[in-house]
């Protein structure tokens, strides 16, 4: 069987499946103590690697370039490993169930390039039972092994936060685990070669599945919670942050935030867990009523919107709105799952002109997803009022002088709405704005 001394001694390779947000970042890791070979099924995404470009922005060209990771398109080249890492993409499908193809299909290579004695250890996150239930049969029947006898499979989540610059790879926490001890041991070893803040044996390989999409699903639920007391204080005429700040003075009131809630984890895990539950004969209650409520911010942004643009005497019909901010959260390129589309979506189906200013969204990726064309601040004009939908770093030169000069369509005062809650409303209305957040 693979050992962590085969590997760093270089007499056995460790493969990568999935290049992506996830694979590349490990994969990097990985290179600095043993051979690996980063596999994708994407001829552009190895293109660009073998070029120094990371289109996720997570490894600098330089690191990129100075690293011996061997990219490849070739499935051929996973039967020189004996440590194969599975990051392929785990969404849903449009009726919120998981969409488990691309895990399938990597399977299915896999297999099918499977040296004896190798691990495989998925990474993707998964609902308890996927690596048991749907992974190894598909590995077993693509490589005529036996699972446990031939080769043997561990499950490792993975919990980096991209665009994260404190909390890496590296110096997080990494929960390990394998079909048998002996497995257990080795895949938390070969971890602990790169993950210097160590590793946690799970007791088993559902415990470790589960862990993973419980983490997502508990965020989820916080910030649901945070997003109806918001709608209740707005009908209330109370400001949620006041609320928030307050009560956040004791020790023990978790720290969370109204929102959207996008991307590919947090707005999507907790259906791996609800499909499961079903499955299983549960009907989960508490988890789906977060999720509606999360799913409907947008929606929600959008009319309240409307409502201040109305209460400023704007004609909504015609009128025009800026959106700053469209990928799936602060200082990232990934633009999959935003929240900010349905409130684009949403102001349009009121007759309002909705443009949207993002630098750090791919113009072509925007496109190619949304039909959507970015704008660029200096050729926006004037608008009715702006939906600071997204916190970039990039925005931090905008000011609430910028905001009121941006605002300055036909007549009437601007409208100022703080998805995010991070502008200052004094200052905001001290310029003749009406301001509005979360
Ligand atoms: N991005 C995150 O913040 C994050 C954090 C923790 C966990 N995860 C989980 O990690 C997994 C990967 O997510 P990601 O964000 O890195 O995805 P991604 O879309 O950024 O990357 C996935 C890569 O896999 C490739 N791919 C797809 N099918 C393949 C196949 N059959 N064979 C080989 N390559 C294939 C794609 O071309 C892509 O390059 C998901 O399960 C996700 O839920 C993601």
């Amino acid at each position: 069987m693979i050992s962590l001394e085969g590997l760093v001694s270089r007499q056995s390779k460790i493969a990568m499946v999935g290049l992506g947000y996830v694979g590349l970042p490990l994969a990097v890791s990985f290179d600095k103590v043993a051979d690996v070979i980063g596999y994708d099924i994407s001829n552009r995404k190895i293109e660009e690697l073998k070029r120094g470009f990371d289109a996720t922005g997570e490894i600098a060209s330089s690191d990129l370039i100075s690293s011996e990771i061997e990219f490849t398109t070739d499935p051929d080249r996973l039967k020189e490993t004996e440590f194969i890492i599975v990051t392929v993409p785990t969404p849903i499908h449009k009726s919120k169930r998981p969409d488990l193809a691309p895990v399938k299909s990597a399977s299915r290579t896999i297999g099918q390039n499977l040296a004896k004695n190798s691990i495989v250890v998925f990474e993707s996150t998964f609902y308890p039972g996927v690596t048991e239930e749907i992974c190894i049969p598909i590995l077993e029947a693509e490589s005529g092994l036996i699972c446990g006898v031939d080769f043997k499979v561990g499950y490792s989540p993975e919990r980096i936060n991209p665009g994260d610059q404190t909390y890496t790879v590296e110096n997080i926490v990494k929960v390990v685990s394998g079909q048998d001890e002996e497995t257990l041991e080795t895949v938390a070893r070969v971890y602990e070669a790169v993950i210097t803040a160590g590793v946690f044996r799970a007791s088993s390989i559902r415990v470790a599945e589960a862990a993973k999409v419980i983490e997502n699903t508990q965020r989820d639920l916080n910030i649901a919670l945070m997003n109806e007391l918001s709608i209740l204080f707005n009908k209330m005429g109370i400001s949620t942050s006041d609320v928030l700040e307050a009560a956040g003075t004791k020790w023990n009131f978790l720290k969370f935030k109204p929102g959207l809630v996008g991307g590919h984890c947090i707005g999507v895990d907790p259906y791996y867990l609800t499909h499961k539950a079903e499955a299983v004969g549960y009907n989960p209650q508490v988890i789906l009523a977060g999720r509606r409520i999360n799913d409907g911010m947008g929606k929600y942004v959008a009319e309240m919107t409307v409502k201040k643009l109305i209460e400023v005497r704007k004609t909504v019909n015609g009128s025009r709105v800026l959106v700053l901010g469209l990928t799936f959260k602060e200082n990232v390129s990934d633009i999959r799952n935003s929240k900010v589309v349905d409130i684009l979506q949403n102001l349009k189906e009121f007759g309002v002109t909705a443009l949207v200013h993002d630098p750090m969204a791919n113009v072509n990726d925007v496109r190619e997803e949304y039909g959507l064309e970015l704008s660029s601040l200096a050729e926006i004009g004037k608008v009715d009022g702006v939906v600071w939908a997204v916190d970039h770093d990039a925005f931090k030169h905008i000011t609430p002088w910028h905001l009121k000069e941006l605002c300055g369509n036909g007549n009437g005062h601007g409208v100022v709405v703080d998805v995010k809650s991070i502008l200052n409303r004094a200052e905001v209305e001290s310029q003749g704005l009406v301001y509005w957040s979360l």
